[in-house]
């Protein structure tokens, strides 16, 4: 048989990512991946401990086999090894689970498409909360392990300080954080009824106080130590004053975070590379765009010690200081 090129191997490996993908997202949201991780059962026993229905159980093992997610043995199916970390365990620095529920979640949407292509419409990310949830769990988790190695931030949380977070959404980094800074104070805003009504409720009897706002209209001064914006950026319509009131915001020597997917400078078509550019048509969809190092390094052009760190996937943190002899 005739050797197949380099290009239908990666077309074909892009159609059985699809189905890897939901596969994942699958086995996480019915419990089945959580079931076998506290111990290996016959499929039979797996339908009746996660409730479901057994053929569609039969079906999802067979291919969770085929996908090497589980290993069948003498009967029973088990958590291949490695993979309760990677598919469950969201503290785990190689957590992928959530990136692949937020995969699935969001393609529920994208019958839009049509809409977009056809007549430009754009459509805004709605009903869909949850999938937000579970993509950013991995920023908190990776942006609270860099906080506490870092001296000044870990410091001053500890210590008690302010700290304001920008585009909040359901205020999941906020509760994260008082577990961990009790003596911090912690104010998010958020544009957004939905959002912030749950962030509310996960806020209620925490130093945590919930303002519906959008960052443009903020008219905090010289009040914060930290100034966090968590993959909100992008989807600010006026970026620079969002920027300007954050530097206002921040007192002297505060620090401004933030954490956002950039796009590559060089068109190298890693992986991480092919993500990020394949979730530039998701945000086309939302009418957004991901910005480039560069235009985020322009937007804090007022403040010194700007610093970008690669955390992976595309994702970075740039942190820099309010300098006290710059105008805002
Ligand atoms: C991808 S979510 C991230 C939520 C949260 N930071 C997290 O890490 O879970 C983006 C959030 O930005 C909010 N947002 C959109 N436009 C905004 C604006 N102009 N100012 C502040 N937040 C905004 C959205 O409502 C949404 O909750």
């Amino acid at each position: 048989m005739k050797a197949r090129s380099v290009d239908f191997a990666k077309l074909w490996e892009y159609s059985v990512g699809f189905y890897g993908v939901w596969l994942v997202h699958l086995g996480r949201q019915t419990g089945l991946f959580e079931t076998l991780a506290s111990s290996p059962m016959s499929i039979t026993e797996l339908v009746s401990v996660t409730k479901t229905y057994p053929s569609a159980v039969q079906a999802w093992c067979s291919a969770a086999i085929a996908y090497g997610l589980i290993i069948e043995k003498k009967g029973k199916v088990y958590l291949k090894p490695g993979m309760k970390a990677m598919l469950l365990d969201k503290k785990n620095p190689n957590y992928l689970g959530g990136q692949f529920s937020y995969l699935a979640l969001r393609s529920l949407e994208y019958s839009a498409f049509e809409g977009l292509f056809r007549y430009g419409k754009t459509h805004e990310m709605s009903s869909n909360i949850n999938a937000i949830e579970q993509a950013t769990d991995w920023d908190h988790y990776t942006f609270l392990a860099r906080v506490r190695r870092d001296r000044k931030l870990d410091q001053l949380l500890s210590r008690g300080c302010r700290l304001l977070d920008v585009g909040c959404g359901t205020g999941s980094l906020l509760a994260k954080m008082h577990n961990v800074y009790n003596k911090s104070s912690f104010v998010g805003i958020d544009p957004s009824g939905k959002a912030v009504a749950r962030a509310r409720s996960i806020a209620k009897n925490k130093s945590i106080k919930i303002i519906k706002q959008a960052g443009e209209l903020m008219t905090f001064e010289n009040e914060f130590d930290i100034v966090y914006l968590g993959e909100s950026l992008y989807a600010a319509r006026d970026k620079e004053r969002v920027i300007s009131n954050c530097l206002r915001a921040l007192k002297n020597g505060g620090t401004i975070a933030i954490v956002e997917g950039l796009l590559p400078e060089s068109n190298l078509q890693t992986d991480d590379d092919r993500l990020i550019m394949g979730m530039e048509l998701d945000f086309a969809l939302q009418g957004y765009r991901f910005m480039t190092k560069k235009q985020v390094a322009k937007l804090l052009e007022k403040f010194s010690r700007v610093r970008f760190e690669d955390l992976g996937g595309s994702v970075y943190l740039v942190t820099a200081t309010r300098n006290s002899f710059l105008p805002y």
